[in-house]
């Protein structure tokens, strides 16, 4: 048995921020962000939370694919901000959507949190364990963020996307990969949960994320190209034969790094992060939405995904729509 993505959704915080608007709170520019990284606003949560987000995406995917909450026999979420340590997210928009047949739980592979689960389900399926599955990347960034840190809290935004699969007996994920490279994790980091039991009083405050922006750039503008290279000869095409490769929004300069690297023209590279900034887990789902919702997604075509951050940790799918 094999997967089929059915519907997508997503939903985006109301509020938008633009880089002037975050000039006037810090020591920035809209010339800086913008010329380095792609990024001119971004959408942050007032009210809005990781779950009641991550309920709206989940609620349009159902609606694009046609399927009912009674339908869903699994709910995975990626997500590092979910609202508490627990119930998961996950569980939350079960019991929000009605969906009581399924079974859900999240998981954190930071940015690759998406295409994580997205494999995870894709196994499912393939094992006939489930046969209906709502796959979710959600995110409250702006809650972990030190807005004191201009280097890093100017990238990244709020939001939720999410797909709908089914199982098929044609198989539309043709091939993927993942890895993760614990050693090198502390470039990315966010060490929030330090225990302060009355044996350790340790004292120590809890972190916001931190970042060795050069070192992050270097990992993702030579993991991407090498994990996309290596899943489409798996898939046995070659890159010519791909029509769109949606990845994870970090940084324009690495898409069009890997655009170079891949010999294929950016027009093919789909963007978000214009508007979105750098939403994790979220990013690659959104953006699934987006150009579906455009209608630029037609039967047969074939879309690269990947996913690259925190972990460090990186997945690549190429997937027939
Ligand atoms: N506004 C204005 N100036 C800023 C700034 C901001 N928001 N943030 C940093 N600066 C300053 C720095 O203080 C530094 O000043 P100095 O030269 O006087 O010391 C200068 O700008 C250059 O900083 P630098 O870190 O060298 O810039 P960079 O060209 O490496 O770009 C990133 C920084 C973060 C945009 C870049 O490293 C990057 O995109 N990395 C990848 C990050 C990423 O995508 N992470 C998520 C992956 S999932």
């Amino acid at each position: 048995m094999g997967m089929k993505i059915i519907g997508t959704g997503s939903c985006l915080p109301q509020t938008v921020v633009t880089n002037d608007d975050l000039s006037k709170i810090m020591d920035t520019s809209d010339e800086w962000i913008s010329s380095r990284t792609g990024i001119r606003e971004r959408h942050l949560v007032k009210e809005e939370t990781t779950t009641s987000m991550s309920v709206e995406a989940a609620r349009r995917a159902m609606e694009n694919a046609g399927v009912t909450a009674q339908e869903i026999d699994l709910i995975i979420v990626g997500t590092l901000s979910a609202d508490h340590v627990t119930p998961a997210c996950a569980c939350e928009v079960q019991a929000a959507i009605g969906a009581q047949d399924a079974v859900a739980f999240d998981i954190n592979a930071a940015c690759s949190g998406f295409m994580f689960a997205l494999n995870i389900a894709h196994a499912y399926l393939q094992m006939g364990v489930y046969k209906t599955v709502l796959i979710l990347g959600a995110e409250t960034l702006s809650k972990i963020m030190d807005w004191n840190d201009r280097s890093t809290c100017v990238l990244f935004g709020d939001g939720a996307g999410a797909v709908v699969v089914c199982a098929d007996e044609r198989d539309r994920m043709l091939a993927y990969d993942q890895g993760s490279d614990g050693v090198r994790g502390s470039v990315l980091a966010c060490k929030n949960r330090t225990n302060n039991n009355p044996l350790v009083q340790t004292g120590v405050e809890p972190e916001y994320v931190h970042m060795d922006g050069q070192e992050v750039y270097k990992f993702a503008v030579t993991a991407v190209p090498a994990s996309l290279s290596k899943t489409i000869k798996a898939a046995g095409l070659s890159v010519e034969d791909i029509d769109y490769f949606a990845l994870h929004q970090a940084n324009i300069r690495i898409i069009q790094s890997v655009a170079k690297r891949l010999k294929v023209s950016e027009d093919k590279f789909p963007i978000s992060l214009d508007h979105c900034g750098n939403i994790s887990a979220a990013s690659v789902p959104i953006l699934l939405d987006e150009i579906n919702r455009k209608g630029l997604l037609k039967p047969g075509m074939k879309i690269a995904l990947s996913g690259f951050g925190g972990g460090l940790t990186w997945a690549s799918a190429v997937i027939e729509w």
